[in-house]
């Protein structure tokens, strides 16, 4: 029989977030059951309940920076066991067969991979529901070990904001020497930011928000450029090899452009819809590039884990209960969290 989860979600687009129940599936042979201590709010939770990319199927039950610990496994599982401390991020099956899934990256899946929420299973044709609840059930490569000793009640944020700021990082060799800039000090900025500096780069924060300079550098950031302060942003002409993008909504890229030198490049990891056009000289001219990344693949999220391990690497957290998530919600529409909001959800054991 299936069980029956709690958890909170919402039911159309205009809808606020609310309490509801779930079915969470049998265990199949290679599943792992979850019973789930934190979950972090990533920005694309709100834009998936607003509808803000089109397709959101309802309810949505968001959440894909998920911690917990094991307490069931299927039959075929040998990678964990019941007790472990776990971590679930933004994939949660995917064919494991084609040339993207044997090298690493599931997120490309030939097939399409199965986010943990608002995306079709593939063997019953539900619609996946993902962290915001008190448990959930995931295919065993999809689940992430967390290192011993770790603080889980911080943990939880890595699984998005951390492995979609670390995977561009190592793809284009960020380290030692790296003049990099991060555009926009939110949940997945002030990650970037964490990560650069242990990765030896030289980093800037590029922010709207003035307040936050100081915050940028008890983080680790060695600059800040307040964006909206054009004699700034002219000052900083060509200064950096790399800028992580990560700012949430279409926007203007020209101005950022002009701030990548020689042989630059901005990865753009926020904005999804439709961008503005940007001029062609400002690539040409010092032969600059843009691109995106999409979070990273399993093995390299547990790499990312086992270096913030390592590391002693945390995102900033503001813990909240269940009930708190439509007030967080309008928070991060106006900037307003330092840096990532995290929900206790052993505050809905509570509250009942
Ligand atoms: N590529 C992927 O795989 C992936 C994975 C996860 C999330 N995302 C996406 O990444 C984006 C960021 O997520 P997040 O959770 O980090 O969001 P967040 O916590 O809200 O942070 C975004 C930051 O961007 C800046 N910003 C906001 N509006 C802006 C604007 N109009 N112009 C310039 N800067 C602006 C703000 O920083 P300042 O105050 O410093 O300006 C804000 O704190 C979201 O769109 C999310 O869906 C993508
Ligand atoms: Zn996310
Ligand atoms: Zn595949």
């Amino acid at each position: 029989m299936p069980t029956t989860a709690t958890g909170w979600g919402t039911e159309a687009a205009d809808q606020p977030l609310k309490p509801m129940t779930i079915e969470r599936r049998d265990l199949r042979p290679d599943d792992v059951a979850i019973k789930i201590t934190y979950s972090g709010i990533c920005h694309s939770d709100l834009h998936v309940c607003r509808n803000d990319w089109g397709g959101s199927r309802y309810p949505v039950v968001p959440g894909h920076e998920i911690v917990g610990t094991v307490t069931a496994v299927g039959d075929e599982v040998t990678r964990h066991r019941v007790g472990d401390t776990v971590a679930v991020g933004c994939m949660v099956d995917s064919c494991m067969e084609c040339d993207q899934c044997l090298e690493g990256w599931e997120v490309f899946c030939r097939k399409g991979c199965v986010q943990t929420y608002n995306s079709k299973d593939y063997h019953d044709g539900t619609v996946s529901k993902g962290g915001y609840t008190d448990h959930i059930v995931v295919r065993d490569h999809f689940v992430l070990k967390v290192p011993e000793g770790m603080d889980v009640s911080r943990v939880a944020p890595l699984l998005c904001a951390g492995i979609t700021t670390y995977s561009p990082l190592r793809q284009y060799d960020v380290g030692e020497g790296t003049r990099m800039a991060v555009v926009g000090l939110g949940g997945l900025g002030h990650m970037g930011v964490k990560l650069g500096a242990a990765m030896g780069a030289h980093v800037t924060v590029i922010t709207t928000t003035p307040g936050k300079g100081e915050d940028a550098r008890k983080l680790g950031a060695h600059d800040v450029i307040i964006s909206t302060d054009a004699e700034q942003m002219k000052a900083a002409a060509t200064r950096f090899d790399f800028i992580l993008n990560t700012v949430p909504v279409s926007h203007e890229i020209d101005g950022y452009l002009n701030l990548l030198g020689r042989s630059g490049r901005m990865i753009i990891v926020g904005a999804l819809t439709p961008m503005p056009g940007f001029v062609g000289v400002n690539l040409i001219l010092w032969n600059r590039a843009v691109g995106g990344s999409a979070i990273g693949g399993i093995p390299e999220t547990q790499e990312m884990l086992d270096f913030c391990a390592a590391k002693n690497i945390y995102p900033d957290v503001e813990t909240i209960r269940m009930d708190q998530v439509n007030e967080a919600y309008e928070r991060l529409l106006k900037n307003d969290v330092r840096y990532r909001f995290v929900i206790d959800m052993g505050s809905m054991e509570a509250a009942a």
